[in-house]
C-alpha cells in the first residue's frame, strides 16, 4: 500500500505485543453466511484485512469450540447470531446499524444486523478497532449511524474532466464515454463503504448536453453497472439531472413543470430508470442557478419544480435531492442593496411546508460559497417543514485546492455544533440536519468529493483525511476531529505514536494556518476569478458575483446588519441576529462578513484590524513553512514514497504562503498607509 493507492483501507501489520496475540486467538476462523453479495463482500474485506495485518489465512467454517468471528443477520444464516445477542440488542440496531459483542462464553466476536449492509458496516468497525489496537474482549455495543443519508456527489464531466477537481481526471469517464475498471471502482466503493456512504451522486451538478443522456436508453446500461458494484456495498447511485431534459433532442418544446405533457415525460423516465435500476436513489437538481434551466423560466417556483420531479420518482421510492444555491449571478457591482448571503434564504424560506416528503433541499454550510471562513447558512433551523441535508465541500476548490494542507473537519464540526436557537438554546445544526429537531423522515448530509485518477485518489495524500472525516462525521457528528484524524491516521500509516503524533498535529493545525495567510475575518473570496487559486484581492471586487469587500483607505468589510446594511444578520434566530448585528458582540472571525469598519477598529483580541492582518499573514507564512520541518521529522519513520508526496507539496505550500502573505500585506499596507507595528518588510 505505498502508493497511497490503498488509503485507509491499507491494513498495515499489527506489531507484536499483547493486542496482536489476542487478534490471533480470536481471529483464525470465520463463520458466515454468503449467500448475500453484500456479506461475502463483508467476508472478503475481512479475509483480506485478517492477511495483511495478522498474516492469517483466515479459515471459514466452525473447528468446534475454537475461538472465531461470527457474521450474520438476524434472520438468515448462523442461529448462534440471536444468541449471542438478547432481543433489545437485536430490537435496535435499525436498518443500517449493527451489534458487536464478544462473547466468551460461546467463543465467538459476533456482529450481527438487520440486513446485510450492517454486517458489512460491522466487518469495517471490526478491522478499524483492529488497525487503531483496540482491545476486542470487552467488546458490547450497538452501533447506528445518526443520520440517514450520508452522500458523495461527483462533479465529474462525461468529458473526463471534473469540476473543481484536483485529483487528476475523473475515473468514471474519458472522452464521452464510461470508464470500464471495475477493480477501481469496487475499490473505491470499499473505500466510501468503509466509512459509512450510502449515497453517491456519478455526474457534475452542471448537467451539460451530454449527461443530460445519462437518463436515456443509450446510457442506462453503463449508469446501471455501475449501480451494480456500489450495490454490494451498500450505496446507492443518484444521478444529477438537467431540469430542461425534456427539452433535448426535441422530445417536447418546453420543460414547464405544471405542464401535463413534462410531468409524463418525467414520470416515463422515472419508470425506465427504475427498470435499469431498481434501487436507484433519485435526482440531484442544480435549477435557476449559475445560468443552468429552471423553473422561473416559466413563472413557477422551486416547490412546482421539485415537486414536479418527485411526483415522478415517488411510486419507486425515490428522491429529488434539490439544491438551494440559487442566487443572482448576474449583479452589478455598484449595486450594494442586493447581498448575495441572502439569495437561498429568500428564496427557499418561504416555500417551507410546499415541498413533497420526498423532496430534499440540499444546503450548502455558508451562505456564500465553501470559503474558508463563513457563517452557518441561517436556512439551518429556519426551515421546520421541509426535509434537507448540509452541504459540504471535501474537494479544497477555496481552500488550497489539494496543494495546501486543510484539514476541514474541524470546521464541519464547528458548523455542526452552531447553536441556531430555532428551538431555543440547545438547538444546534446538527440536530437539525440529522432530522431529529424537526422530525424530519429524510435528511443528512451531502459532500463534494476530492477524487480523481491519481493513484492517492485526492492528489495530497493527507487530503485523504478530510474524505475519510466527512464520511465518519456524516456517520456519527459527535467523533471529533481529533479522533478522526488519529484514526485515519493509524488505519494510512499504522501505529507508530511518535508519527501519529506529528500527523494529527499537523492536520488539527492546518485549517488555521490556512485561513491566516488567506482571506481575513471572514470577508473571503481574495482570490483569482475563475479557477480560484492563489490571491488576487480585487480579483472578485467589479465583477457580477456578488462577492466583495468594499476595501477603500479608511476600511474593509461588507455591512449586512440591519440598519445601515444589507439586513442579513435578520435572518438568524435568537441571541445569533443580535450577535452578529452589533459590531461589539460579532466574534472577529467573522466581522469584515457582517461589518465594515476602519482599519483601525480595535478587535477582541486587543488588536486593530490592520495589524491583524499584517500578523495573522507573516504568522501563517512562518507556520506553513514550519510545516515542512515538522513533516521532515517523519522521514525514515513512515513509507518514503509516501513520505516524499507529502513533502513535495508541503514545500509547494511554504512558496505559496508567502505570496498570499505578501500580497495581501501589500495591498493594504498601500491602501491604508499605516505601518506594521512590527516593522516587517511589506512591499
Ligand atoms: C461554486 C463552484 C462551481 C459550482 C457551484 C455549485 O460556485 O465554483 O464550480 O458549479 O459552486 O455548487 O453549483
Amino acid at each position: 500500500g505505498d502508493s497511497g493507492y490503498e488509503a485507509w483501507l491499507a491494513y498495515p501489520a499489527v506489531p507484536s505485543g499483547n493486542q496482536r496475540d489476542q487478534y490471533l486467538q480470536w481471529c483464525k476462523y470465520v463463520e458466515a453466511d454468503t449467500g448475500n453479495t453484500t456479506i461475502r463482500a463483508a467476508l472478503t474485506e475481512w479475509k483480506r484485512g485478517m492477511q495483511s495485518m495478522l498474516g492469517l489465512g483466515v479459515l471459514e467454517g466452525q473447528e468446534s469450540g475454537a475461538p472465531r468471528i461470527i457474521l450474520g443477520t438476524w434472520n438468515e444464516g448462523n442461529p448462534l447470531i440471536t444468541t449471542v445477542f438478547d432481543e433489545e440488542t437485536i430490537r435496535s440496531t435499525g436498518p443500517e446499524g449493527f451489534a458487536i459483542r464478544c462473547s466468551r462464553e460461546h467463543q465467538c466476536i459476533a456482529i450481527g444486523a438487520s440486513a446485510p449492509v450492517g454486517v458489512l458496516y460491522g466487518v469495517f468497525h471490526l478491522l478499524r478497532l483492529m488497525g487503531t489496537l483496540a482491545d476486542l474482549e470487552e467488546l458490547d455495543e450497538v452501533i447506528r449511524p445518526v443520520n440517514g443519508l450520508r452522500m458523495i456527489n461527483h462533479w465529474d464531466n462525461f468529458d473526463g474532466s471534473i469540476e473543481r477537481g484536483y485529483a487528476g481526471r475523473s475515473f468514471l469517464y474519458e472522452n464521452n464515454r464510461f470508464i470500464d475498471e471495475p477493480e477501481r471502482l469496487r475499490d473505491y466503493a470499499r473505500l466510501m463503504s468503509s466509512t459509512g456512504i450510502n449515497g453517491i451522486s456519478i455526474n457534475n451538478v452542471n448537467v451539460h448536453q451530454q449527461e443530460t443522456l445519462f437518463i436515456s436508453k443509450e446510457y442506462l446500461s453503463d449508469v446501471a453497472r455501475i449501480a451494480d458494484q456500489f450495490r454490494d456495498y451498500g450505496i446507492r447511485l443518484f444521478l444529477s439531472v438537467n431540469f430542461a431534459a425534456p427539452m433535448h433532442g426535441g422530445d417536447l418544446d418546453t420543460a414547464d413543470p405544471l405542464d401535463p405533457q413534462v410531468r409524463q415525460w418525467w414520470r416515463a423516465k422515472a419508470a425506465e430508470l427504475y427498470e435499469a435500476i431498481p434501487d436507484f436513489g433519485g435526482f440531484i437538481v442544480k435549477a435557476d442557478s449559475e445560468n443552468r434551466p429552471g423553473p422561473f423560466t416559466y413563472g413557477r417556483n422551486h416547490a412546482d419544480g421539485a415537486n414536479m420531479l418527485a411526483e415522478a420518482l415517488e411510486p419507486f421510492g425515490g428522491l429529488v435531492i434539490w439544491r438551494c444555491f440559487v442566487y443572482n449571478c448576474k449583479q452589478d457591482w455598484r449595486d450594494r442593496k442586493t447581498d448575495r448571503a441572502r439569495a437561498a434564504y429568500d428564496h427557499f424560506k418561504p416555500l417551507d411546508g410546499q415541498f413533497k416528503d420526498n423532496v430534499i433541499l440540499q444546503i450548502k454550510n455558508g451562505p456564500m460559497d465553501f470559503q474558508v471562513r463563513e457563517p452557518v447558512s441561517p436556512l439551518f433551523g429556519a426551515l421546520e417543514k421541509t426535509n434537507h441535508l448540509i452541504e459540504f465541500q471535501i474537494t479544497q476548490e477555496y481552500t488550497g485546492q489539494q496543494r495546501h494542507l486543510c484539514y476541514l473537519v474541524p470546521q464541519w464540526k464547528e458548523i455542526l455544533e452552531f447553536d441556531t436557537y430555532a428551538k431555543g438554546e440547545g438547538s444546534p445544526v446538527k440536530r437539525v440536519v440529522d432530522g431529529s429537531l424537526w422530525g424530519n423522515r429524510c435528511s443528512g448530509m451531502a459532500a463534494v468529493t476530492n477524487v480523481g485518477r491519481d493513484v492517492n485518489w485526492t492528489g495530497h495524500l493527507l487530503a485523504q483525511a478530510n474524505l475519510y472525516g466527512y464520511g465518519r462525521l456524516s456517520w456519527d457528528p459527535e467523533l471529533s476531529a481529533e479522533a478522526i484524524a488519529s484514526e485515519w491516521t493509524a488505519l494510512t500509516f499504522g501505529s507508530n505514536p511518535d508519527a501519529a503524533r506529528i500527523v494529527i498535529a499537523m492536520l488539527m493545525d492546518s485549517w488555521n494556518i490556512y485561513e491566516s495567510y488567506t482571506a481575513p475575518l471572514g470577508v473571503g473570496w481574495m482570490v483569482n476569478p475563475e479557477h480560484h487559486y492563489g490571491p488576487n484581492v480585487d480579483g472578485y471586487e467589479y465583477s457580477q458575483w456578488g462577492t466583495y469587500h468594499f476595501a477603500d483607505h479608511q476600511g474593509i468589510g461588507v455591512d449586512r446588519t440591519l440598519n445601515t446594511g444589507t439586513g442579513y444578520s435578520g435572518q438568524y434566530m435568537g441571541l445569533n441576529a443580535e450577535r452578529y448585528d452589533s459590531v461589539e458582540s460579532c466574534p472577529d472571525e467573522l466581522l469584515l462578513f457582517f461589518h465594515h469598519v476602519p482599519y483601525t477598529h480595535v478587535l477582541h483580541s486587543g488588536k486593530t484590524v490592520i495589524q491583524h492582518i499584517y500578523d495573522t499573514h507573516f504568522e501563517g507564512a512562518e507556520q506553513a513553512a514550519e510545516l515542512v520541518n515538522r513533516w521532515s521529522s517523519l522521514k525514515g519513520r513512515i513509507a518514503d514514497s509516501l513520505y516524499d508526496q507529502v513533502a513535495e507539496r508541503l514545500k509547494g505550500q511554504a512558496v505559496h504562503a508567502k505570496e498570499w502573505r505578501d500580497q495581501i500585506n501589500t495591498y493594504f499596507y498601500r491602501k491604508s498607509g499605516i505601518e506594521d507595528m512590527q516593522q516587517r518588510t511589506i512591499y
